[in-house]
């Protein structure tokens, strides 16, 4: 199911400059090679379906960035806009104060109107934006970056 998902958003154009789509076998390979600071939660319905996932990723390997995260959220196409992305993103902060990370931030097309409204809302703060960042489609596109620094934990 995560591949799957993934997979929605590639195709939706909306989400990410990723075009490549994912097989389960490849995703199976991204979760094992993953570290314990950089987990991968999923959203799970009363039967047990996964309708989303959340990851903390390494924003740059370099020792000095290892206090912030990038991270990623995706839900099921059926399932969005029932508050599934915001529980994701609320885990994922607690997460992230509790590995240590100073900060989270990410990338979000100025398009993506559910993405932007949720990290909003969870209090991510605009930096600005990269334009024509990207090649999606044989279009430019712009991409905004945000930040939100984490309550600390000491
Ligand atoms: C972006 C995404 C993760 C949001 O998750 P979600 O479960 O659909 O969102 P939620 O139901 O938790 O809603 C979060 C907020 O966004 C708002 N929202 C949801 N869909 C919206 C839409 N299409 N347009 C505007 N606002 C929207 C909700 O109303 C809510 O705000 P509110 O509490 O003030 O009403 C989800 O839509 C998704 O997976 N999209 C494709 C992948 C993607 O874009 N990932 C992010 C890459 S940067």
């Amino acid at each position: 199911m995560i591949a799957s998902i993934y997979n929605q958003g590639i195709e939706d154009r909306s989400a990410t400059l990723e075009t490549q789509l994912r097989t389960p076998e490849e995703r199976a390979e991204w979760l094992a090679a993953r570290g314990p600071r950089h987990p991968v939660i999923v959203a799970v319905d009363t039967e047990g379906t996964v309708v989303g996932w959340g990851s903390l990723n390494s924003f740059n390997p370099r020792p000095a960035y290892d206090y912030v995260a990038d991270f990623s959220i995706y839900v099921d196409r059926q399932q969005r806009g029932r508050g599934i992305g915001d529980a994701l993103l609320s885990a994922l902060e607690i997460q992230a104060a509790a590995l240590g990370y100073h900060k989270l931030v990410l990338a979000a097309f100025p398009h993506n109107k559910a993405g932007l409204r949720l990290y909003e809302k969870h209090g991510f703060q605009r930096v600005g934006v990269y334009h024509e960042q990207g090649r999606i489609d044989d279009r430019w596109v712009d991409v905004i970056i945000m930040e939100k620094i984490l309550p600390s934990l000491t």
